[in-house]
Protein backbone atom coordinates (compact mmCIF):
# COMPACT_ATOMS: atom_id res chain seq x y z
CA UNK A 1 0.00 0.00 0.00
CA UNK A 2 1.55 3.47 -0.90
CA UNK A 3 1.01 5.89 1.66
CA UNK A 4 -0.18 9.44 0.56
CA UNK A 5 2.45 12.00 0.07
CA UNK A 6 2.82 14.70 3.11
CA UNK A 7 2.58 18.63 2.45
CA UNK A 8 5.89 18.81 3.25
CA UNK A 9 6.98 16.30 0.80
CA UNK A 10 5.40 17.86 -2.29
CA UNK A 11 5.47 21.53 -1.97
CA UNK A 12 4.75 24.01 -4.18
CA UNK A 13 4.63 27.53 -3.24
CA UNK A 14 5.22 29.12 -0.06
CA UNK A 15 3.63 32.45 1.26
CA UNK A 16 2.89 34.42 4.38
CA UNK A 17 -0.35 35.97 4.89
CA UNK A 18 -0.44 39.46 6.26
CA UNK A 19 -1.95 37.31 9.54
CA UNK A 20 0.76 36.61 12.25
CA UNK A 21 -0.10 32.74 12.87
CA UNK A 22 -1.15 31.99 9.54
CA UNK A 23 1.05 30.41 6.85
CA UNK A 24 -0.65 29.56 3.18
CA UNK A 25 0.96 27.08 1.07
CA UNK A 26 -0.17 25.71 -1.99
CA UNK A 27 0.87 21.99 -2.36
CA UNK A 28 -0.25 18.72 -3.76
CA UNK A 29 -0.87 15.60 -1.32
CA UNK A 30 -1.91 12.52 -2.62
CA UNK A 31 -3.99 12.99 -5.96
CA UNK A 32 -3.93 15.99 -8.67
CA UNK A 33 -7.01 16.99 -7.29
CA UNK A 34 -4.85 18.60 -3.89
CA UNK A 35 -2.33 20.27 -6.27
CA UNK A 36 -4.25 23.38 -5.56
CA UNK A 37 -5.05 22.52 -1.57
CA UNK A 38 -4.06 25.72 0.59
CA UNK A 39 -2.31 24.58 3.54
CA UNK A 40 -3.71 26.84 6.32
CA UNK A 41 -1.54 26.19 9.64
CA UNK A 42 -3.53 26.80 12.69
CA UNK A 43 -2.56 28.16 15.58
CA UNK A 44 -1.70 25.53 18.94
CA UNK A 45 -3.91 28.08 20.51
CA UNK A 46 -7.01 28.14 18.49
CA UNK A 47 -7.17 24.53 18.57
CA UNK A 48 -7.10 24.08 22.34
CA UNK A 49 -10.35 26.86 22.41
CA UNK A 50 -11.88 25.19 20.36
CA UNK A 51 -11.47 21.47 21.76
CA UNK A 52 -9.37 19.79 18.78
CA UNK A 53 -7.73 18.47 21.09
CA UNK A 54 -6.57 15.51 18.47
CA UNK A 55 -4.34 17.57 16.95
CA UNK A 56 -2.50 18.26 19.31
CA UNK A 57 0.07 15.78 20.18
CA UNK A 58 0.86 16.01 23.50
CA UNK A 59 -2.87 16.76 24.91
CA UNK A 60 -3.24 13.84 26.99
CA UNK A 61 -7.42 13.87 26.03
CA UNK A 62 -5.68 13.14 22.72
CA UNK A 63 -5.59 9.91 23.50
CA UNK A 64 -9.58 9.29 24.24
CA UNK A 65 -9.40 9.93 20.22
CA UNK A 66 -6.48 7.31 19.51
CA UNK A 67 -8.54 4.78 21.25
CA UNK A 68 -11.84 5.61 19.48
CA UNK A 69 -9.69 5.73 16.00
CA UNK A 70 -8.05 2.14 16.66
CA UNK A 71 -12.06 0.88 17.14
CA UNK A 72 -13.34 2.82 14.10
CA UNK A 73 -10.56 1.83 11.65
CA UNK A 74 -10.87 -1.84 12.68
CA UNK A 75 -14.85 -1.45 12.05
CA UNK A 76 -14.37 -0.09 9.16
CA UNK A 77 -12.08 -2.35 7.83
CA UNK A 78 -14.28 -5.62 8.94
CA UNK A 79 -17.06 -3.38 6.18
CA UNK A 80 -14.65 -2.34 3.46
CA UNK A 81 -15.94 0.93 3.91
CA UNK A 82 -14.47 4.50 3.80
CA UNK A 83 -17.21 7.02 4.01
CA UNK A 84 -18.08 7.47 7.64
CA UNK A 85 -20.77 9.94 8.52
CA UNK A 86 -20.96 11.07 11.89
CA UNK A 87 -24.45 11.93 13.31
CA UNK A 88 -26.70 12.30 16.08
CA UNK A 89 -30.20 13.03 17.32
CA UNK A 90 -30.45 16.75 17.43
CA UNK A 91 -28.17 19.81 17.50
CA UNK A 92 -25.62 20.96 20.17
CA UNK A 93 -24.64 17.20 21.27
CA UNK A 94 -21.02 17.37 19.67
CA UNK A 95 -21.49 15.78 16.37
CA UNK A 96 -18.77 18.23 14.78
CA UNK A 97 -17.09 18.25 17.60
CA UNK A 98 -16.39 14.42 17.39
CA UNK A 99 -15.66 14.39 13.44
CA UNK A 100 -13.54 16.89 13.50
CA UNK A 101 -11.45 15.19 16.39
CA UNK A 102 -11.96 11.63 14.94
CA UNK A 103 -10.64 12.95 11.77
CA UNK A 104 -7.62 14.90 13.01
CA UNK A 105 -6.58 11.51 14.87
CA UNK A 106 -6.73 9.03 12.17
CA UNK A 107 -4.81 12.12 9.37
CA UNK A 108 -1.89 12.52 12.48
CA UNK A 109 -1.30 8.70 12.86
CA UNK A 110 -2.09 6.04 10.55
CA UNK A 111 -1.54 4.77 6.65
CA UNK A 112 -4.79 6.68 5.32
CA UNK A 113 -5.21 10.24 4.58
CA UNK A 114 -8.66 12.03 5.76
CA UNK A 115 -11.16 14.18 4.02
CA UNK A 116 -13.77 16.10 6.20
CA UNK A 117 -16.47 16.64 4.88
CA UNK A 118 -18.72 19.43 6.24
CA UNK A 119 -22.62 18.87 5.13
CA UNK A 120 -24.26 20.42 8.21
CA UNK A 121 -25.18 22.98 5.63
CA UNK A 122 -27.72 24.50 7.94
CA UNK A 123 -25.36 25.43 10.50
CA UNK A 124 -21.86 24.64 9.47
CA UNK A 125 -19.24 24.37 11.46
CA UNK A 126 -15.81 22.35 10.99
CA UNK A 127 -14.39 25.25 9.84
CA UNK A 128 -15.15 27.27 13.21
CA UNK A 129 -13.05 24.56 15.19
CA UNK A 130 -10.04 25.39 13.25
CA UNK A 131 -10.53 28.74 13.74
CA UNK A 132 -11.20 29.43 9.76
CA UNK A 133 -13.00 31.46 7.68
CA UNK A 134 -13.69 29.87 4.18
CA UNK A 135 -15.17 32.06 1.29
CA UNK A 136 -16.82 29.27 -0.32
CA UNK A 137 -17.69 25.30 0.48
CA UNK A 138 -19.41 22.30 -0.71
CA UNK A 139 -22.87 24.62 -1.27
CA UNK A 140 -21.01 26.27 -3.87
CA UNK A 141 -20.29 23.57 -5.39
CA UNK A 142 -23.99 21.94 -5.53
CA UNK A 143 -25.15 25.55 -6.44
CA UNK A 144 -22.39 27.36 -8.41
CA UNK A 145 -20.84 24.59 -9.91
CA UNK A 146 -17.28 25.62 -7.98
CA UNK A 147 -15.10 22.96 -8.60
CA UNK A 148 -14.46 21.15 -5.79
CA UNK A 149 -10.70 21.06 -6.20
CA UNK A 150 -10.44 25.06 -5.30
CA UNK A 151 -12.60 24.50 -2.11
CA UNK A 152 -10.28 21.90 -0.22
CA UNK A 153 -8.57 23.47 2.84
CA UNK A 154 -5.14 21.51 4.65
CA UNK A 155 -5.44 22.73 8.25
CA UNK A 156 -1.60 22.40 8.41
CA UNK A 157 -2.19 18.59 9.86
CA UNK A 158 -0.51 16.41 7.82
CA UNK A 159 -2.67 14.05 5.88
CA UNK A 160 -6.05 15.79 6.69
CA UNK A 161 -8.11 17.91 4.00
CA UNK A 162 -10.95 19.73 5.01
CA UNK A 163 -14.27 20.87 2.85
CA UNK A 164 -16.27 23.26 4.06
CA UNK A 165 -20.11 23.66 4.03
CA UNK A 166 -19.84 26.75 2.35
CA UNK A 167 -22.62 29.40 2.94
CA UNK A 168 -25.66 28.56 5.30
CA UNK A 169 -28.30 27.33 3.04
CA UNK A 170 -31.81 26.18 4.04
CA UNK A 171 -31.89 24.30 0.83
CA UNK A 172 -29.76 21.61 2.19
CA UNK A 173 -32.44 18.53 2.26
CA UNK A 174 -32.55 19.22 -1.46
CA UNK A 175 -28.65 19.96 -1.85
CA UNK A 176 -27.62 16.24 -0.42
CA UNK A 177 -30.49 14.47 -2.48
CA UNK A 178 -29.19 15.72 -5.95
CA UNK A 179 -27.71 14.42 -8.44
CA UNK A 180 -23.95 16.54 -8.10
CA UNK A 181 -23.81 15.27 -4.97
CA UNK A 182 -24.55 11.71 -6.13
CA UNK A 183 -21.77 11.84 -8.22
CA UNK A 184 -19.25 13.69 -5.53
CA UNK A 185 -20.13 10.92 -3.23
CA UNK A 186 -19.39 8.33 -6.01
CA UNK A 187 -15.88 10.12 -6.50
CA UNK A 188 -15.85 10.26 -2.93
CA UNK A 189 -15.73 6.15 -2.44
CA UNK A 190 -14.06 4.99 -5.98
CA UNK A 191 -11.02 7.22 -6.49
CA UNK A 192 -9.45 7.67 -3.01
CA UNK A 193 -8.90 4.00 -1.72
CA UNK A 194 -6.32 4.68 0.83
CA UNK A 195 -8.94 7.79 1.91
CA UNK A 196 -10.88 7.86 4.77
CA UNK A 197 -13.93 10.42 4.49
CA UNK A 198 -15.56 11.45 7.50
CA UNK A 199 -18.63 12.98 6.86
CA UNK A 200 -20.23 15.50 9.27
CA UNK A 201 -24.04 14.99 8.79
CA UNK A 202 -26.76 17.36 9.72
CA UNK A 203 -28.49 15.84 13.29
CA UNK A 204 -31.02 12.86 12.03
CA UNK A 205 -34.44 13.92 13.91
CA UNK A 206 -34.65 18.00 13.42
CA UNK A 207 -35.15 17.60 9.29
CA UNK A 208 -34.35 14.99 6.51
CA UNK A 209 -31.34 16.70 5.44
CA UNK A 210 -29.00 14.01 6.91
CA UNK A 211 -31.00 10.66 5.37
CA UNK A 212 -31.58 12.15 2.42
CA UNK A 213 -27.22 11.27 2.12
CA UNK A 214 -27.37 8.57 4.26
CA UNK A 215 -27.54 6.30 1.47
CA UNK A 216 -24.54 7.19 0.28
CA UNK A 217 -22.18 6.54 3.08
CA UNK A 218 -20.72 3.28 4.18
CA UNK A 219 -20.33 3.14 7.26
CA UNK A 220 -22.47 5.66 10.30
CA UNK A 221 -21.56 6.50 14.25
CA UNK A 222 -23.99 8.20 16.02
CA UNK A 223 -23.19 11.18 18.60
CA UNK A 224 -25.54 11.48 22.21
CA UNK A 225 -24.65 13.80 24.51
CA UNK A 226 -25.72 12.99 28.92
CA UNK A 227 -28.27 15.28 30.25
CA UNK A 228 -28.79 16.44 26.21
CA UNK A 229 -30.21 13.25 24.63
CA UNK A 230 -32.90 11.24 25.90
CA UNK A 231 -33.55 7.45 24.91
CA UNK A 232 -37.14 8.37 23.04
CA UNK A 233 -34.18 10.42 21.08
CA UNK A 234 -31.81 7.58 20.22
CA UNK A 235 -34.24 4.69 19.82
CA UNK A 236 -35.52 6.92 17.05
CA UNK A 237 -32.43 7.67 15.43
CA UNK A 238 -30.84 3.91 15.88
CA UNK A 239 -34.38 2.99 13.67
CA UNK A 240 -33.69 5.47 10.87
CA UNK A 241 -29.70 3.80 10.58
CA UNK A 242 -28.81 1.25 8.36
CA UNK A 243 -28.00 -1.94 10.91
CA UNK A 244 -25.13 -3.02 8.32
CA UNK A 245 -24.05 0.75 8.30
CA UNK A 246 -24.24 1.64 11.90
CA UNK A 247 -20.87 1.17 14.23
CA UNK A 248 -21.97 2.26 17.19
CA UNK A 249 -23.23 5.06 19.71
CA UNK A 250 -20.54 7.72 21.62
CA UNK A 251 -21.97 9.05 24.69
CA UNK A 252 -20.16 12.82 25.01
CA UNK A 253 -19.79 15.26 27.51
CA UNK A 254 -20.13 12.08 30.19
CA UNK A 255 -19.30 13.31 33.39
CA UNK A 256 -18.46 9.78 34.93
CA UNK A 257 -15.25 10.61 35.19
CA UNK A 258 -15.17 14.02 37.24
CA UNK A 259 -11.38 14.72 36.71
CA UNK A 260 -11.78 15.54 33.00
CA UNK A 261 -13.18 18.48 31.86
CA UNK A 262 -14.38 16.55 28.34
CA UNK A 263 -14.85 13.05 28.90
N1 LIG B 1 -17.04 16.66 25.16
C1 LIG B 1 -17.24 17.99 25.18
N2 LIG B 1 -16.86 18.72 26.24
C2 LIG B 1 -17.06 20.04 26.29
N3 LIG B 1 -17.66 20.75 25.31
C3 LIG B 1 -18.07 20.08 24.23
C4 LIG B 1 -17.89 18.67 24.09
N4 LIG B 1 -18.40 18.28 22.92
C5 LIG B 1 -18.88 19.39 22.32
N5 LIG B 1 -18.70 20.46 23.12
C6 LIG B 1 -19.11 21.83 22.80
O1 LIG B 1 -20.52 21.81 22.66
C7 LIG B 1 -20.90 22.71 21.63
C8 LIG B 1 -21.72 21.95 20.59
O2 LIG B 1 -20.86 21.04 19.93
P1 LIG B 1 -20.96 20.79 18.37
O3 LIG B 1 -19.88 19.84 18.00
O4 LIG B 1 -20.98 22.09 17.64
O5 LIG B 1 -22.39 20.12 18.30
P2 LIG B 1 -23.23 19.63 17.04
O6 LIG B 1 -22.32 19.53 15.88
O7 LIG B 1 -23.77 18.31 17.51
O8 LIG B 1 -24.32 20.66 16.85
C9 LIG B 1 -19.63 23.30 21.05
O9 LIG B 1 -19.40 24.55 21.67
C10 LIG B 1 -18.57 22.30 21.47
O10 LIG B 1 -17.30 22.89 21.58
MG1 LIG C 1 -22.23 20.71 14.15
Amino acid sequence: MELPQTPEQDFLLERQMNSSNVIKKMVAIDDIVYQQTPVITIDRQVLLDNRVVAAIEDDPRADVFRILRTKVLQRMRANNATVLAITSPTKGVGKSFVAVNLAASIAMDSNYSVLLVDMDLRRPSVHQYFGLTPKFGLSDYCLDNKPVAELLINPGIKSLVILPAGKPTKRSSELLSSAKMLAFSEELKCRYPNRIVIIDLPPLLLTDDAMAFMANVDACILVAAEGQTNKEELERSLQLIDKKKYLGTILNKSTENKDDDYY
